[in-house]
């Protein structure tokens, strides 16, 4: 797939498919249009009245055309102009792209508008709307896929924008190797596959890496790590890869991401409507880990950042971490198990002591953490915890202006409280009731002092559905709000 500016007028453009962007509000068809109308003996006006177009966004139209460089017009709704935003672009380039895709037009032409007076980063999310829309995964399918490819996009009006089409390519590569990870199921991906994946990419992109094996972990005193891990016969990893510029960093910072390869649930085992045959994607906080590692290491910012997941599989066998067994983290905190499905914030619990010592600026860890936080947010949006207000907001645009959905959820502290064990220093759940909020609370209690966040990812990790620019699958959630947030 080849993105590039041209500045051909839409008379003069060559290629197999055109698809241009008409606001709702004046549905006036802007002068470049006109002339095309023009060429066509008014084409253009008539099925726009006869399909009684309005321009709303998510609505559009396709006609073959004769005597012209390109064969099929599709038009597509923006909404109204004072509304536009990058998101609604990228969602219509994506929307563009799967129509050239539908209609077989292997090269294609996108005529959109300039929004914010901003070309490059209009021209970014047109780019990544496209890219991220026509991602298909065939690595599990035995037989080749027929259908037509788009080759080549050319974002009309565009020319000198290499620089942005190349950031939205990057952005993009770590986003694919999050849904790959993601997708992958835990026969393919599991904690030694997920580590050799970590060497190559270490390898490609020059970053430095560090896998603690589980002799190493043992030395650390990672207890909730490990006993998570106890039961899977593959060996846990405790991955950390360091991304470091040339020159002095302007901050330094570290992302942590719950890699969970498969969750049981243990001996409290998934049973019912909980979704056992989903648990792949519990990793789904690491792949957005080094999804982002990967992009950040070719963007190159003047940040120092810490890559971090405690990959293994929560299992079931003879040596299973049991309900009411006593585990000691790397603080010296003891957690009383009181459901073995709470396992994340346990190897979290360990990961966030490790990052914590680190002594960065700042600390943001993803994770498929509750199915609670599905309940509350439903699948599209995940939650955001801080203690720090300032540095959630900090997420909360880096989110906004990558189109990632996440809402502040409320730090309740005092929810500690149902945690509290007469026999350790916590148990691993609280009350029956805001369980997203208790696993949030909990996880604190492994931060010293560091500036930290908590993101919630277990609802848009995966969307079952193909929607705008996220095809049916893993969505890669969480690595463009991470790229955007590190290079602010
Ligand atoms: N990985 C799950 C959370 C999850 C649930 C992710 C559904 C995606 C979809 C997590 O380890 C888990 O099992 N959480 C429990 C916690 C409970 C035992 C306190 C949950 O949410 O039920
Ligand atoms: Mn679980
Ligand atoms: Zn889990």
């Amino acid at each position: 797939m080849k993105i590039l500016g041209i500045n051909d007028s839409l008379v003069d453009f060559s290629g197999e498919g055109l698809a241009i962007g008409l606001f709702e509000d004046t549905l006036e068809l802007t002068e470049d249009l006109k002339a095309l109308d023009a060429k066509l003996s008014g084409l253009v006006s008539e099925i726009i009245k006869e399909a009684d177009f309005k321009g709303k966004s998510g609505s559009s139209i396709a006609t073959r055309v004769m005597g012209m460089g390109f064969k099929k017009l599709m038009i597509f709704g923006l909404g109204k102009s004072d509304k536009l935003k990058f998101e609604a672009i990228r969602k219509v380039a994506g929307n563009m792209a799967k129509a050239a895709r539908r209609e077989k037009c292997k090269t294609i032409g996108v005529s959109l508008p300039v929004v914010n007076s901003n070309p490059a980063g209009t021209v970014q999310a047109i780019a990544e709307g496209i890219e991220l829309a026509l991602y298909k995964d065939m690595r599990f399918k035995s037989e080749k896929d027929e259908n037509t490819v788009v080759e080549s996009a050319s974002l009309i009006g565009f020319v000198g924008q290499e620089a942005a089409i190349e950031k939205a390519n990057i952005i993009c590569s770590g986003v694919f190797l999050a849904r790959e990870l993601v997708a992958a199921p835990a026969n393919v991906i599991d904690s030694v596959t997920f580590a050799d994946m970590a060497i190559e990419l270490a390898k490609t992109y020059s970053l430095e890496l560090k896998i603690l094996e589980k002799a190493d972990c043992e030395a650390l005193n990672m207890g909730a790590f490990l006993g998570v891990a106890r039961a899977s016969d593959i060996p846990p990893k405790f991955i950390h890869m360091i991304y470091k510029p040339t020159g002095t960093p302007r901050k330094r910072v570290a992302i942590v991401g719950k890699g969970l390869t498969f969750d049981s649930g243990g001996l409290n085992l998934k049973v019912g409507a909980s979704s056992i045959e989903m648990m792949k994607t519990d990793m789904g906080g690491a792949g957005a880990t080094f999804g982002a590692a990967k992009a950040i290491a070719q963007l190159k910012p003047d940040v120092e950042v810490h890559f971090i997941s405690a990959v293994t599989e929560n299992m079931i066998n003879g040596n299973a971490m049991r309900p009411g067994d006593i585990l000691t983290a790397s603080n010296g905190k003891t957690i009383e198990i009181m459901n073995t499905d709470a396992e994340g914030r346990l190897t979290l619990a360990d990961s966030l002591v490790y990052a914590d010592k680190l002594g960065v600026d700042a600390i943001v860890d993803l994770a498929t953490l509750t199915g609670a936080c599905v309940v509350a947010l439903g699948n599209d949006i995940a939650g955001l915890w801080s203690p720090d207000d300032a540095f959630a907001d900090q997420l909360m645009a880096a989110a906004e202006s990558s189109g990632e959905k996440l809402w502040k959820m409320p730090f309740e502290e005092s929810y500690f409280e149902s945690m509290k064990s007469p026999i350790a220093d916590m148990k691993n759940i609280g009350a029956r009731t805001g369980g997203a909020i208790t696993a949030a609370v909990f996880l604190k209690q492994y931060i010293k002092d560091t500036t930290w966040a908590h993101m919630d990812v277990a609802g848009p990790v995966w969307t079952d559905k193909d929607k705008d620019y996220n095809p049916t699958g893993a969505t890669g959630y969480g690595v463009r709000t991470l790229v955007d947030w590190v290079l602010a």
